[in-house]
């Protein structure tokens, strides 16, 4: 059953029709010229329009058929037509029209072609539908990338999106993990309230909890008038706790207590307030090594932790690297007033292999840079400076700063990976006498491997 909308100069045709119609179960809307059709079509779609060919006024049949057909894919066509145009009707099928019918008609007939109709429809959907879960989405939000892992990670947030659901979005630096966040937010059901960002590292321990759950005037010196907090800001909507992994033991209790009563207590206050707020964390630390060694609490960690979602570096998805680099050569022309620049394929063969030890935060500053340096349209190697910067060895003390700069991020991982690298020398690839002689822990000494790229299949242990 669908919605049909008849269209007929004729008063007495437009009633059979509808009562015959609605008799089988349609709902439906009828017109009395082309025009009409067109601006009931406007305000609500219809799955089949069966309309008379010849009609008075601008749009007859034929001419309704290809102003519908030309606005994409909508509701499909049924002429009806007299014995003698019948010619017309045939021909218009080349037009885009379902079928045709000659009048005078029964009502099964009526009925057995707009069954079939309702068929094809139902079958167009599906396909459609389909198609759009094969193929996949190399977008979602403002989150690109059509490697297998993000692809995963689509489906995911597709998925949670509308629940309340607590989510820990974990990885590197730079990952992306923020826009994951903001997914969330944007493609659920809270997307028309607010989404709240706390950075959980910057705020000091002793304003972190009036911030998070506010504070009554006159609760410190310096509380001049009531504040809300963050969470009830974020009422209705999304709190982003980031860098989660900062936040003190004291206000981790307090965090716990507000996700479990899902209630705050503003600071100073008696009363605790009714909240309703979805929480994602994020972190690049590795918080279940802090629950280890008693830096995070198990319990909130559990809490917020319900379903993780895991970014993988950007050397691990270097599929996904061409396609970033186009959005951000796009957004800094754009940004920077400038026509539009290309990579030499050697350049981008240059980015593929490169590490990203800052994801792709570096990828995007490497573009900006090469955009804002580039003489010309074309982007070579000679242009992407931060790729040029010689590897500091360990034991090399800080050297002068070259003039195009240097990536400390890279610096200091780049620091890492070679310690990293000589302990494991030392010790023949044992990774526990390793991390010992690096003082770390063993947990600590597997996320650095995999953060660094070092991790090999290694059968000792
Ligand atoms: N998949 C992606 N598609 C498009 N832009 C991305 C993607 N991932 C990251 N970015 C961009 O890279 C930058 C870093 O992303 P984001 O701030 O989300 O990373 P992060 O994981 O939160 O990093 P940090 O741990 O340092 O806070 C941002 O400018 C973001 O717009
Ligand atoms: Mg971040």
């Amino acid at each position: 059953m669908g919605r049909v909308l008849v269209v007929d100069d004729e008063l007495s045709m437009r009633e059979f029709l509808a009562i015959c119609l609605r008799r089988a179960g349609h709902e439906v809307a009828v017109a009395d010229s082309g025009a009409a059709a067109m601006t009931l079509l406007a305000a609500t779609p219809a799955d089949i329009v069966v309309t008379d060919l010849r009609m008075p006024g601008k749009l007859d049949g034929l001419g309704l058929l290809r102003a519908i057909r030309a606005g994409g894919p909508g509701p499909e066509v049924i002429l009806v037509t007299a014995f003698a145009t019948a010619d017309t009707a045939i021909a218009a099928m080349k037009d885009g029209a379902y079928d045709y019918l000659t009048k005078p008609f029964k009502v099964d007939e009526i009925n057995a072609v707009i069954g079939r109709a309702m068929e094809k429809r139902a079958l167009v959907a599906e396909n459609a539908s389909l198609r759009e879960r094969v193929a996949g989405r190399v977008r979602m939000a403002q989150l690109l990338g059509r490697s297998k892992p993000m692809q995963t990670v689509f489906e995911l947030i597709g998925k949670i999106a509308s629940t309340r659901t607590n989510v820990l979005i974990t990885g590197e630096s730079g990952t992306g993990k923020e826009l994951v966040a903001r997914a969330l937010h944007t493609e659920g059901s809270r997307a028309s309230s607010a989404f709240v960002a706390v950075n959980c590292g910057a705020i000091p321990e002793e304003l972190m909890e009036s911030e998070l759950f506010g504070h009554v005037k006159g609760a410190f010196t310096g509380a001049v008038a009531d504040r809300n907090g963050l969470f009830r800001d974020a009422d209705d909507g999304t709190l982003f706790l980031d860098e989660i992994g900062e936040l003190s033991l004291g206000l981790q209790v307090k965090l716990l207590r507000a996700l479990q009563e899902k209630r705050v207590k503003p600071v100073g206050g008696s009363a605790e307030i009714e909240v309703n707020v979805r929480v994602l964390a994020a972190t690049n630390r590795e918080l279940e090594a802090e629950v280890a060694r008693g830096g995070f609490r198990q319990d909130l960690y559990y809490r917020l932790n319900v379903i993780e979602i895991r970014l993988p570096p950007l050397r691990q998805r270097r599929e996904d690297v061409p396609l970033l680099v186009d959005h951000f050569l796009r957004r800094f022309a754009r940004d920077q007033n400038k026509a539009l620049s290309t990579l030499t394929p050697a350049a981008i063969k240059r980015l593929e292999d490169h590490d990203f030890p800052g994801n792709v935060r570096e990828l995007e500053n490497i573009i900006e840079r090469a955009v804002a340096l580039a003489s010309g349209p074309v982007i070579d190697i000679a242009d992407l400076p931060v790729l040029r910067t010689p590897v500091t060895r360990p034991g090399a003390g800080a050297g002068d700063i070259p003039d195009d700069g240097v990536d400390l991020d890279r610096l200091i991982a780049d620091y890492e990976r070679a310690w990293v690298q000589k302990a494991l020398d030392k010790t023949g690839g044992v990774r526990k006498k390793a991390a010992q002689l690096l003082g770390i822990t063993f947990r600590s000494m597997r996320y650095r491997l995999e953060k660094l790229g070092l991790e090999k299949g290694d059968a000792e242990e």
